[in-house]
């Protein structure tokens, strides 16, 4: 049994937690479950980050006192944290006094060793990164995260000989290439101190709310250097019966603070003589139309939105729709690359592997021994459905390397492995052709399976899987050892209901506009909320040209058009427009179509695109045309 030690980042507390700062703090729960489902012993760190400039102004913007209000703001973060099962053990604030003690104690320490020392601070810095800039780094003059104006600070400060330091990282870095993950990061962060690190400012005169630096009191402490003693400050760091057994830990972090965690942390702890860190994860941004969704720029998805959100939808509770979400952000979310966050990202993914796969499989298992009369199952020698453990084992294999790897993404895939194997078994074996013996040796090798499955889900939909096993009457906190007989609940209802915009785009016949998400329409005469022009240039509007037109078999409304796009090419459009017009007189028309909507099928046949068209008082669409006859491919704005 190992030992493991993981931290979130300390969120600022000048804005409230939003899908950002949930998706790592769930990463973060997610590793922290997996060690513990495997016996080690565990500590899960997470808090909030209470001082620094940027919280005293939004402090005195509310009209509060800074105290009071980063203890409201704190709670929410504690409140979200509850609310998405997140499993810490400790939660740090900076302005607690076991912190405040601890970075006293940490500036002593390098004070005295030499590494802290006194000079003028001249520079620019910004206050929503409460980071210092070089001029060569603002663009336009502006801080190269937000874009907003820095300020030229002059004044007294205390440096920190980082430069002392460049050597000893780039050494660390060579001989640990491990430290910082994903590899482009540590590319990264080694150019950047290949470049040449300069001593930077510790301490300011002029921002009151921070930790009083020991040896001169006319300062305060520079807030990220109070912030990332916070990972050992929680430990106890000087203190008696403290917890630094667990140290070093594993960093969880988006890469927008990389520099601070792969550089000058691990520089601040080899001045105190302590081990740097084990590994810096680095996981890149939800996106929200292409943008970073950040506090900042003002375009965040709340967690609880979320989750109410597919609670509302599909109709579960609200266990099951947190566990839906934990396991979307998990699978689809910013592990190493950027991210789009968007409710039909969220509704593919909890269609195709919750709905479809994961679901479904359970249901169809129960729901064949419960037609069957069969109550309980046990196991045999007889081996004949050996395949299944295997497929198993395999996935054990792959499943435990991506989470000690830091990578749920990848584990949790190996997990849904096992399930698409056993629907296809499922199918392929054909249960109800057996009886006896070998129809209990499958059903127990399946439901054993759907067991590991289940305990492998565990650490991203903790609720859910616990739900599982008492539904199958069994424990499901063991990722080992066999149980010896299943007798589950046969009358639990169906885990993850299919979210129904799906049930649309399959075989079912629809009217012109189905492709419109129908949920959240407004009413029919009332105008749409606004959207800012990007959001629209997304759609691509072009004229299309028809140039063969059939009636779709077995449907009266479905027309298959074939149409010129000029330089995007030749497509396929299915378009439910057949009770108003006859194929022939469809041809050598020049229609709207959407091109980049994701094609589908309608009734089996692929649709690459939808055409533009205005319901009639008859009930009937009226396609939408243009006048002059532009080219076939043309944009239309
Ligand atoms: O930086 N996508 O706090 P912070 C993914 N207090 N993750 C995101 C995200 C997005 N769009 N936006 C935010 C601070 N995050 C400091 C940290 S640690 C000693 C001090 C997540 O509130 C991501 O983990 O700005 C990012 O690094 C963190 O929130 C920044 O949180
Ligand atoms: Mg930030």
């Amino acid at each position: 049994m190992g030992r493991y030690y993981v931290t979130t980042p300390i969120y600022y507390v000048n804005a409230e937690p939003h899908a950002g700062s949930a998706y790592t703090t769930i990463f973060a729960d997610a590793l922290a479950r997996y060690h513990r489902l495997v016996g080690d012993e565990t500590f899960f760190l997470t808090g909030t980050d209470e001082h620094g400039q940027n919280i005293m102004k939004v402090a005195s913007e509310r009209g509060i006192n800074p105290q009071a209000f980063v203890d409201e703001m704190s709670d929410k973060f504690k409140q979200a944290w509850t609310f998405l099962r997140i499993s810490n053990d400790d939660f740090i604030r900076t302005t607690q006094p076991r912190h405040e003690r601890v970075v006293q104690h940490a500036m002593d320490v390098m004070y005295k060793n030499g590494d802290i020392y006194l000079g003028t601070y001249n520079g620019w810095y910004c206050s929503k990164c409460e980071t210092f800039y070089g001029e060569n780094e603002l663009v336009d003059g502006n801080c190269p995260i937000h874009h907003t104006p820095v300020e030229f600070v002059s004044e007294e400060s205390y440096f920190f000989k980082w430069s002392k330091y460049q050597e000893p990282l780039l050494d660390l870095y060579k001989s640990n290439p491990e430290f910082v993950v994903p590899n482009t990061r540590l590319n990264e962060i080694r150019s950047f101190i290949e470049r040449g690190l300069k001593d930077i400012s510790v301490t300011r005169t002029s921002v009151p709310w921070g930790i009083t630096v020991p040896f001169n009191s006319h300062h305060t402490v520079y807030v990220w250097f109070d912030a990332l003693l916070n990972y050992i400050s929680a430990l106890g760091y000087g203190e008696e019966n403290n917890e630094m057994k667990f140290w070093p830990g594993v960093h969880l972090i988006g890469k927008d603070i990389l520099r601070h965690h792969a550089a000058m942390w691990p520089a601040m702890l080899m001045s105190l003589g302590l081990p740097v860190p084990k590994k810096v994860v680095a996981h890149g941004w939800w996106l929200v139309s292409g943008q970073k969704m950040s506090k900042s720029i003002g375009n965040i998805f709340s967690p609880y939105d979320l989750a109410n959100h597919i609670k509302d939808t599909v109709n579960v509770n609200e266990d099951t729709a947190v566990d839906a979400l934990r396991y979307f952000m998990l699978v689809a979310g910013p592990q190493k690359d950027d991210a789009d966050l968007s409710l039909e990202a969220l509704w593919n993914v909890y269609n195709a592997d919750l709905a479809n796969d994961f679901g479904n499989l359970l249901h169809r298992v129960i729901g064949f021994m419960k037609k069957k009369n069969i109550e309980s199952v046990h196991k045999t020698t007889g081996g004949r459905f050996s395949r299944i453990s295997e497929v198993v084992a395999d996935a054990l294999i792959k499943y435990r390397s991506a989470f000690e790897n830091e990578d749920p993404q990848g584990a949790l895939i190996a997990a849904m492995s096992i399930v698409k194997f056993l629907n296809d078994y499922q199918d392929k074996e054909k249960p109800w052709s057996l009886s006896g013996d070998d129809l209990n040796e499958m059903l127990y090798a399946e439901l054993e399976a759907f067991k590991v499955v289940t305990a492998m889900l565990s650490p991203a939909m903790p609720s859910v899987s616990k739900q599982i096993g008492e539904t199958l009457r069994c424990d499901i906190s063991l990722l080992f050892g066999e149980t010896a007989a299943f007798s589950p609940d046969l009358n639990e209802p169906p885990l993850f209901p299919r979210y129904k915009e799906e049930k649309v785009s399959s075989d079912t016949e629809p009217n012109v506009s189905e492709t419109v998400t129908k949920k959240d329409e407004p009413a029919k005469d009332e105008q749409k909320p606004l959207i800012e022009y990007d959001l629209f240039s997304q759609v691509d509007l072009r004229v299309a040209l028809i140039e063969a037109a059939e009636r779709v078999p077995k449907s009266d409304k479905l027309i298959k058009l074939s149409v010129d796009l000029g330089p995007l090419g030749k497509r396929t459009v299915v378009a439910g427009i057949g009770l108003k017009y006859q194929p022939e007189e469809l041809v050598g028309r020049r229609i709207i179509v959407v091109a980049n909507l994701q094609p589908r099928k309608l009734m089996g046949v692929l649709s690459e695109g939808m055409l533009l068209a205005a319901t009639g008082e008859d009930g009937l669409p009226n396609l939408l045309s243009c006048d002059g006859n532009p080219e076939p491919g043309t944009r239309i704005k």
